[in-house]
């Protein structure tokens, strides 16, 4: 088979890896990839929003199966697009790929569906949204939290977990009336603020069968002891300790499994990988959001404790015979450790050599997936915020997350930034 990947992030890396490891592949393709996955796919400049011209790419090379990793080509109608013109694409359509891109019609799926999440109001004007957060706080008192979303797509930034009151009033002047997220912010949503441990479900389902992944958890903060702003994720782990095989079949049935048949009833099935984001509350499990597609990094962190081939359950998807899958996991945990360049999330600069990764490579049962790299001559130089993932696999925590930060510890670039506590304290 002839398989596309999609994208250029660590995600990618890892699905380009894992696919590239199938008996069934004989060729991986990455469209635009990166400076790592030239190491197990062939390289091909087309931007993972130009989704006419991987159509043609695909068309003409005779690829056999894309998977899409980024949401937005998704959000764009890229499988739409792909199935009108026969050619077979792994994740979901257009409308259901909304769940992601639209906070409102996710949180519609879900009230719709009776799934536990946290009360919210959708509003659409600042002043809408200002007598809303008003109302807030004359029911639930001065030192209550809050949380404010940009409606749409803002690059994993458009949340702000709030302390306070001027925090989400100044929240609500960006995204509505300086507008730093642009058209996203048409309209916010104002969410009560929950409390507890998080962790990402990741699904492949065909819209009926629903095959659940290992448990990851993602540390979305920058800093070490979750200080710093949120981040597209500095780091994750996986399974999850505590998390039990009961748990996820709970939270399956009361949140994912909801969601899915809500979907399909609205008639636009869900095909792909679904993500829900989950917090342990109090009070039972309740989802935060979903994604529709594979997480970043937990991705970089699950897909090493595959250790069946992926490949299958990729058609199986597509064919609609999810029910007939086999899904075996390697033992212990895989710990991911995400090095970013100085100034991410905000600005940073790109262009600097990367030492070490070599060497990295090569300690054993470690994987370097690369993120915002290139090669440049002879180099390898960052390219974006996050820039590689170095992924440890161990008979326990403690051990994978050594061998993780050993490797890292011979990585280098200019401003390098990690986190040091990831997975820390975490065990059986
Ligand atoms: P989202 O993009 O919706 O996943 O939000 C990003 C992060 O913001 C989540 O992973 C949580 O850490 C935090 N967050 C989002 N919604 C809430 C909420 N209702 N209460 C507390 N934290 C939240
Ligand atoms: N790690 C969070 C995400 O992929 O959205």
């Amino acid at each position: 088979m002839r398989v596309l990947v999609v994208g250029n992030g660590g995600r990618e890396h890892a699905l380009a890896w894992k696919i590239a490891s199938s008996p069934l592949v004989e060729k991986v393709y990455c469209a635009p990839g990166n400076a790592g996955t030239s190491a197990c796919a062939e390289n091909v400049a087309i931007a993972a929003t130009d989704i006419t011209a991987l159509a043609d790419f695909a068309a003409v090379n005779k690829v056999d199966l894309t998977v899409v990793g980024p949401e937005v080509p998704l959000m764009a109608g890229i499988v739409d697009l792909f199935e009108g013109r026969g050619l077979r694409v792994f994740g979901p359509s257009r409308d259901p790929a909304r769940i992601e891109g639209s906070k409102a019609f996710a949180k519609d799926v879900m009230h719709k569906s009776n799934i536990p999440t946290a009360e919210f109001w959708v509003c659409d004007s600042p002043a809408t949204a200002m007598e809303r957060l008003a109302e807030y706080y004359t029911v639930r008192g001065s030192a209550a939290g809050v949380v404010i979303k940009a409606d749409g797509l803002a690059a994993g930034k458009g949340v702000t977990v709030c302390d306070t009151r001027a925090d989400a009033e100044l929240a609500i002047e960006s995204i509505m009336v300086q507008r730093v997220f642009g058209d996203a912010g048409n309209q916010v949503v104002i969410e009560e603020r929950l409390t507890g441990p998080e962790a990402s479900i990741m699904v492949i389902t065909d819209g009926h069968t629903i095959i659940p992944l290992l448990p990851a958890q993602d540390h979305k903060r920058l800093l070490d002891n979750d200080e710093g702003p949120n981040t597209g994720g500095m780091g994750a782990y996986s399974p999850v300790p505590g998390l039990t095989a009961a748990d996820i079949a709970s939270i399956i049935d009361s949140i994912v499994r909801p969601a899915i048949d809500t979907i399909r009833e609205l008639g636009i099935p869900y095909r792909g990988a679904l993500y829900a984001g989950i917090m342990l509350t109090a009070t039972g499990p309740r989802c935060i959001e979903f994604n529709c597609r594979f997480g970043d990094p937990e991705t970089q962190a699950v897909l090493p404790m595959l250790k069946s081939d992926l490949v299958p359950l990729l058609i199986a998807t597509l064919d609609g015979n999810l029910a007939n899958a086999a899904v075996e996991w390697h033992a212990g945990a895989a710990v991911s450790i995400v090095a970013a360049s100085g100034g991410y999330p905000a600005g940073f600069k790109r262009g600097m050599p990367i030492e070490g990764l070599v060497e990295a490579s090569e300690v054993p049962h470690c994987m370097v997936f690369h993120g915002g790299t290139r090669v440049s001559g002879n180099d390898v130089v960052t390219d974006g915020g996050r820039v590689l993932a170095v992924t440890a696999r161990g008979t326990d925590y403690a051990t994978a997350r050594t061998v993780a930060y050993s490797a890292m510890s011979m990585i280098n670039f200019q401003d390098i930034h990690y986190r040091t506590d990831i997975a820390k304290g975490v065990d059986w």
